[in-house]
Parts: C-alpha cells; sequence; structure tokens
C-alpha cells in the first residue's frame, strides 16, 4: 500500500500533497468578499498545505458563480452550492464533513475574523495537546469593537447564559471562528443542529468538556461588503439549542419551535372563538370550527416561517402543503381526544387527560408535519 493512502493521522501531509488544513467559509450573497478572502488565505497560509470548501445556499447574488470562477484556476479551491436549503450551522456541518484533512476551520466570508491567525491555530492542534482552537474576542487581546451596543448585550447575554445553563467554559461560544481536529468532529456531527448559528456552542456543549480546547485572541473587525444575515429569529434559535442541549437532544429546536407555535395556536383559536361569538352571533360549532381553521392556518404561516425557514415552502406549494397541513392536523385532533379519553378512563384526572391528549396531539402533528408537509428535498 502506498504511504499517501494509508489512513490515520500519523500520514506525512506535506509529502502526499494532500491539504492539511480545509477552512470551510459557509456563504449567502457574499459576491464581493469571496475573492478577498481567497486572495487573503493565499497569502497568510504559505507554509500549510490548504483548501478551501466554500458552502454556499443557492446565493441570490451568485457568489456560488464567483467561487466556481476561482475553483477553475485554482483546484484548492471548492465550491459546495445547496440548493433548497438555508442556514449557517447546516452549512458548516456539511462543509467540514466534505473534507478530508485532519484540520477543519470555519470563517465568514465578509473578512470580520481574522485570517492571519490560522497559521496559529494550526500549530497549536499539530502539538497534538488541543483537540479546539477557538478564536476569542472576550479574552486579553481579542475585541468586537465593531458591535452597536444592542449586539453587544446581546453577546454576553447569550455568553452568560450558556456559561450558566450549559457549564460552557470558554470565554467566547458565540464566536463564528474556530478551527477543530476532523476527526473529533465527526464524532460528535450526528448530534448536531443544523439549524441556526451557534454550531461552536453546540460543539462545545456536545462534547461536554471532553474536547482540549484553548482560545486565542482576535479582533471582530467590520464588514466589508454586503449585510449581516443574524436577524432576531437568531435568538429564538439560540434558546432552542439551550434547551435542546439541556434535554440531551430529547427535545430537538425544531420540536421546540413547532411547540411555540402550536401555543400561539391556542390563543389565535381563543381569540376566533371569541370575535365569531360576540362580534357575529355565530352559533358556537361554527365558532368553534372557525376558531380551529384559523387557528390552523396561523400555525401553518408560522411554521413555514419560523421552525421551517430553513426549507420554507414558496409558491404553489404553499397550498399543498396548507391542505396537508389542515389533513395532519385534523388526523392528530383524532389522536389527542382519543388519548385523553383513555387516560381520562383510567385515572380520571381531567388537567392530566388533557395535557397528554395535547401532548399527543402536538407529537402527531410534529412527526407527520416533518414527514409529510415540510419533507426534505
Ligand atoms: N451558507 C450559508 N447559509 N451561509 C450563511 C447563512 C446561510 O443561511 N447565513 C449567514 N451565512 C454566512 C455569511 O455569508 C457569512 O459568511 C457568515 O455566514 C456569517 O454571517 P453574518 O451574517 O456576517 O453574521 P454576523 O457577522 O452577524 O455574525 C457572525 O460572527 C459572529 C461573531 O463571530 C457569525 O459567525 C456569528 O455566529 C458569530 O457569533
Ligand atoms: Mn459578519
Amino acid at each position: 500500500m502506498n504511504d499517501a493512502i494509508k489512513p490515520g493521522p500519523e500520514i506525512p501531509m506535506q509529502a502526499a500533497g494532500l491539504p492539511q488544513l480545509s477552512v470551510i467559509v459557509p456563504t449567502f450573497n457574499e459576491r464581493d468578499n469571496v475573492t478577498v478572502l481567497y486572495r487573503r488565505l493565499q497569502a497568510t497560509l504559505t507554509g500549510i498545505p490548504w483548501e478551501v470548501v466554500f458552502v454556499d445556499d443557492n446565493s441570490p447574488d451568485g457568489t456560488w458563480e464567483v467561487v466556481r470562477g476561482l475553483a477553475r484556476r485554482d483546484s484548492r479551491v471548492r465550491c459546495i452550492r445547496r440548493i433548497g436549503r438555508r442556514g449557517l450551522s447546516g452549512a458548516c456541518i456539511e462543509g467540514i464533513l466534505a473534507s478530508s484533512a485532519p484540520y477543519a476551520a470555519v470563517i465568514d466570508a465578509d473578512l470580520q475574523h481574522d485570517e492571519t491567525q490560522l497559521p496559529a491555530m494550526v500549530a497549536l492542534l499539530a502539538s497534538g495537546e488541543v483537540e479546539l482552537v477557538v478564536g476569542s474576542r472576550y479574552i486579553e487581546g481579542g475585541s468586537a469593537d465593531s458591535f452597536n451596543k444592542q449586539r453587544a448585550g446581546a453577546s454576553a447575554l447569550a455568553t452568560e447564559v450558556a456559561r450558566r445553563v450549559l457549564r460552557v467554559e470558554i470565554k467566547d461560544p458565540m464566536s463564528g471562528f474556530f478551527m477543530i481536529r476532523r476527526d473529533r468532529f465527526e464524532q460528535l456531527a450526528p448530534q448536531l443542529s443544523t439549524q441556526g448559528f451557534k454550531i461552536l456552542l453546540d460543539i462545545v456543549a456536545t462534547a461536554h468538556g471532553e474536547l482540549r480546547t484553548v482560545e486565542i485572541p482576535y479582533a471582530f473587525g467590520a464588514r466589508q461588503h454586503g449585510e449581516s444575515k443574524l436577524d432576531s429569529m437568531v435568538a429564538l434559535d439560540f434558546l432552542g439549542l439551550v434547551l435542546a442541549k439541556l434535554t440531551n437532544d430529547i427535545i430537538s429546536l425544531r420540536f421546540i419551535l413547532f411547540g411555540m407555535v402550536g401555543a400561539t395556536g391556542l390563543v389565535v383559536h381563543l381569540a376566533t372563538l371569541f370575535v365569531a361569538l360576540e362580534w357575529f352571533n355565530a352559533p358556537f360549532p361554527e365558532a368553534q370550527a372557525a376558531g380551529a381553521l384559523v387557528a390552523m392556518t396561523s400555525n401553518f404561516i408560522l411554521n413555514n416561517f419560523l421552525t421551517y425557514r430553513d426549507q420554507r415552502l414558496k409558491g404553489f406549494a404553499i397550498l399543498r402543503g396548507l391542505l396537508l397541513f389542515y389533513l395532519v392536523c385534523s388526523v392528530g385532533l383524532f389522536a389527542n381526544v382519543g388519548v385523553a379519553f383513555s387516560v381520562y378512563d383510567s385515572e380520571p384526572i381531567w388537567w392530566l387527560a388533557g395535557a397528554a391528549g395535547a401532548l399527543m396531539g402536538v407529537v402527531w402533528n410534529y412527526a407527520m408535519s416533518g414527514l409529510f408537509v415540510w419533507r426534505k428535498r
């Protein structure tokens, strides 16, 4: 067997001409940044065999076209163009798993992270003492001066929550800039959430302190071109991730969002019922049916915008999805009532029976919606 294809971390990478470092760059509408980043990587990674994997979610601005152009001139550049999907964490996971280099770094395309730290990060991993190196804004020498007050506050709060609730020890678990041994990542990957922004927090929390980690400082710079994709939904994603990790992944982020939407549905239902009865003097059965229909519709819209925003239905598919959602929820109602009845039969405690029925309904609706309404393409 040729030395170069023998598996294991002892392969002399330089000799084999294979990349030692894979730089993963998630992109969405970063057309004007990718070439600059590529040139900077080229300038800074002189002593290290490297490759760069851009993971682009079919950016409308054609980022992937620019990356393909680079890739045609330099085989170290690769492009994964994902269709019908959105999400920073998922893009990073796919990028890392698409590589075979022993070390994988994640860095933003917008030049806010400091790529000149990459060689130092490689050296730390290569020492064998460390499995994860985090680019940190919140240790001596690091900074996040480009943040406005609001974002600085949100970042500090999220970091504090992660520290207290998930016992994450590092100073900057919200960082989007890090390097990890790929073999260690590969072990954790099946438990990571593809939804959301906080992949590093997910990695650290999922590893339960088993990952030997160091932080090195960097200054979080200002965005060069384009705009941030981080919106207020990120806060919800974050809370979902914390809850999921707290329950050891029994409850997924998506299920929590689905449940929260379901709770708003109850409010919508009661409000519609009230309006129909009081303002329109509708008979109760009709009013109740109207409440259910309006609540199902608003649940569908909210789930499409929030819970399943990474695979949002668009155009004609919305109508088809809505009809399927009605169907799923109607069957879910039978499941709900059935379970409630049988619990009440053996244990006539109204709230216990009611809650068991409602839980059954949510679980059913969630499972079936995932299978039929927002099924993975
Ligand atoms: N493929 C893909 N899909 N990439 C995405 C998506 C997506 O849905 N959303 C964002 N990206 C890419 C952007 O193109 C950029 O390269 C990178 O992810 C970061 O996105 P920004 O929108 O620039 O985020 P930010 O600057 O507000 O926050 C970043 O830095 C923080 C500090 O390190 C993120 O990395 C945060 O997670 C991090 O806390
Ligand atoms: Mn950014």
